[in-house]
């Protein structure tokens, strides 16, 4: 069976981040979306709302492939929960050059450490490549309208 997961802050999940579980999940037998409890961030949204946000929106947006995708936290290395995970890929979805310098570092390393698990990259759709979780936040926080970069599940809790 091929396993793999999807780490990634997701405050809040985006359109690009659906389209990347979207095509992902398409590929693999079991997709984790796996979101991190990172102690150096403080998150606009807190780990349970985000692990609810992306599991409604896979629901809503994703239902052909959201029975093989799992939604769940995890802390610490991103191979050391891979290994738990038993998962054998890690999935990243890159925007533009700019995430390419960092990707690939992270992706060498990760392998480094753990030589059984391989980084997939997917391009984000180009009508998503701009979309970035930290511009939506601040957007959100100043009152302003995100209903077109985000899945209707995180509109929803942006707004309240
Ligand atoms: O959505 P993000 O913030 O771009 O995701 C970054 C993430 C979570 C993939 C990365 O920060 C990560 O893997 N963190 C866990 C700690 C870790 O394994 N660090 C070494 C990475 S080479």
């Amino acid at each position: 069976m091929k396993t793999a997961i999807y780490p990634g802050s997701f405050d809040p999940i985006t359109l690009g981040h659906i389209d990347v579980i979207g095509r992902a999940a398409g590929i693999f037998d079991k997709l984790l979306v796996s979101v991190l409890v990172n102690p150096r961030k403080s998150p606009l949204l807190g780990l349970d709302e985000r692990i609810a946000t992306i599991r409604e929106a896979v629901d809503e947006g994703l239902p052909a492939v959201a029975a093989h995708v799992e939604v769940e936290g995890f802390d610490g290395l991103t191979v050391d929960y891979a290994r738990r995970a038993s998962a054998q890929f890690i999935v990243r979805g890159l925007r533009a050059i700019s995430d390419f310098e960092t990707e690939m570092q992270m992706a060498h390393t990760n392998r480094k450490l753990y030589p059984e698990v391989d980084t997939v990259f997917f391009m984000t759709a180009l009508e998503h490549a701009y979309l970035s979780s930290s511009l939506v936040k601040e957007i959100a926080q100043f009152g302003g309208d995100v209903s077109k970069m985000v899945p209707a599940a995180a509109a929803r809790r942006l707004s309240r």
